[in-house]
C-alpha cells in the first residue's frame, strides 16, 4: 500500500516527514518510476497523470487544493474516490485575502490609487461598515470562513449556495431562485464556488446588472466563470465601481490585457490562498486514517454535482 505523491520536491520532502511522522505503515513515494504500480493506493496531485490507468489499486486521488475542477474531463473510474483538500491553513489565508478585499473596495482603495497617481487630493464619502453590504457566492469551507471572519467589522453579511443553509448574523439564499435576491442586496460580491458546469460563466453582464450601482466584486473562484469583458464593460460604465480579481482565465494573463492597467482592477496571481505542505500534509494522513476507518474522507467530491 504506497501513497504517491506528485508534485514539487520542496513541498514533497515536508510530506515525507509527515508520512513517517503519522502514517509509516504507509510507504511514501515521489518516484512514480520505482513505484511498484500495483502497490499504489493513494494519489496526490493536482493533474491527473495520463499514465493513471497503470494504478489498478487506486482508491483516492487526493487534490493539491480546495478546487478539483482541473480533473473535470479526465477518465477517472468511478471506484476512485476523489477528494478536494480541506484544512485551515486555507480557509485562514482565503479569510486574509478576503478580508483584505473587501476592506480596499469598502474604503475605496481602487480610485485613492488612481488619484494618488494623479496627484489629487480628494476625499470620498465614505459608507460606513454596518450599511455596506457584503454577499458570498458559496457557503463552503471557504465561504464560511470568510464571512466568519468579516463579521467583527459589522458588515450586513448574505450568502448564497446551492442547497438550503443556515447561518448565524448572515442571511441565507439559496438555488436559482435565490441568487436575484442576493444580487439585489449586494454591494461587495465575492465569488468562491467551485468551477462546474452550472457555475461556468456566472460572473456575466447578466449578473452585473442586478447588482446596485457602484457595486463591487471580489472574484477568487475560478477564471472561466468570469466573463473578463462585461467586467471591464461594467466599470467602465461606472455600474460596478472596482474588482480585485485573484484568478483568470486564462493564467497567467497575457501581456497587455486589460486587467493589467484597468483603474478599477487590483489583480493578483492567483495567491488568495495557497496549500501550506506542513500544513496540509497532516490533514491528509488524517483523512487517510479516516478512510481507512471505513468513514467517507473529508472533502469527499460527489461526481454528480462536480465539487
Ligand atoms: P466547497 O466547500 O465545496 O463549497 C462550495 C460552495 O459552493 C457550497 O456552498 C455549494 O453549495 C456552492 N455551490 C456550488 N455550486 C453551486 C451552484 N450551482 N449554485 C449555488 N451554489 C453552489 O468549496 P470551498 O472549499 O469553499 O472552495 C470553493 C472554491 O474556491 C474552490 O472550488 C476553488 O475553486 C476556489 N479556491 C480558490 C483559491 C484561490 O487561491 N483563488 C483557493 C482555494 C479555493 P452547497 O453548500 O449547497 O453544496
Ligand atoms: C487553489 O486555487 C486551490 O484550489 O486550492
Amino acid at each position: 500500500m504506497t501513497f504517491l505523491f506528485n508534485s514539487d520536491a520542496r513541498r514533497g520532502a515536508i510530506f515525507a516527514d509527515a508520512f513517517a511522522r503519522d502514517l509509516p505503515e504507509v510507504p511514501f513515494s515521489m518516484d512514480p518510476e520505482a513505484v511498484n504500480p500495483d502497490a499504489v493506493r493513494y494519489l496526490l496531485t493536482w493533474t491527473v497523470p495520463e499514465n493513471l490507468p497503470r494504478y489498478r489499486n487506486l482508491e483516492i486521488i487526493f487534490s493539491m487544493g480546495a478546487g478539483v475542477d482541473q480533473f473535470q474531463g479526465a477518465a477517472i473510474p468511478e471506484s476512485i474516490k476523489i477528494v478536494r483538500l480541506i484544512e485551515d491553513g486555507l480557509s485562514r489565508m482565503m479569510q486574509e485575502y478576503v478580508t483584505l478585499a473587501v476592506l480596499a473596495l469598502h474604503r475605496n482603495l481602487p480610485r485613492y490609487l488612481a488619484q494618488q497617481k494623479r496627484a489629487v487630493w480628494h476625499m470620498i464619502d465614505q459608507t460606513p461598515a454596518g450599511e455596506r453590504r457584503v454577499g458570498v457566492l458559496g457557503l463552503g469551507a471557504l465561504g464560511q470562513a470568510v464571512l466568519e471572519r468579516l463579521q467583527p467589522f459589522g458588515f450586513l453579511r448574505a450568502g448564497w449556495s446551492r442547497s438550503p443553509r443556515l447561518l448565524d448574523g448572515v442571511t441565507c439564499h439559496s438555488g436559482a431562485g435565490g441568487l436575484d435576491c442576493l444580487l439585489a442586496a449586494t454591494d461587495i460580491l465575492i465569488c468562491l464556488l467551485p468551477l462546474t458546469a452550472e457555475t461556468r460563466g456566472i460572473l456575466s453582464a447578466d449578473l452585473f446588472r442586478k447588482l446596485p450601482q457602484g457595486a463591487a466584486l471580489v472574484h477568487v473562484g475560478r477564471g472561466p466563470q468570469l466573463d473578463h469583458a462585461a467586467l471591464i464593460d461594467a466599470l467602465d460604465s461606472g455600474h460596478l465601481s472596482g474588482a480585485m480579481v485573484d484568478v483568470t482565465d486564462p493564467e497567467p494573463l497575457p501581456p497587455g490585457h486589460a486587467f493589467w492597467s484597468h483603474p478599477g482592477i487590483l489583480l493578483t496571481p492567483h495567491v488568495a490562498s495557497m496549500t501550506q505542505p506542513q500544513l496540509a500534509a497532516p490533514a491528509i494522513t488524517a483523512n487517510i486514517r479516516r478512510h481507512q476507518a471505513g468513514l467517507d474522507p473529508l472533502g469527499l467530491v460527489d461526481r454528480r454535482r462536480g465539487y
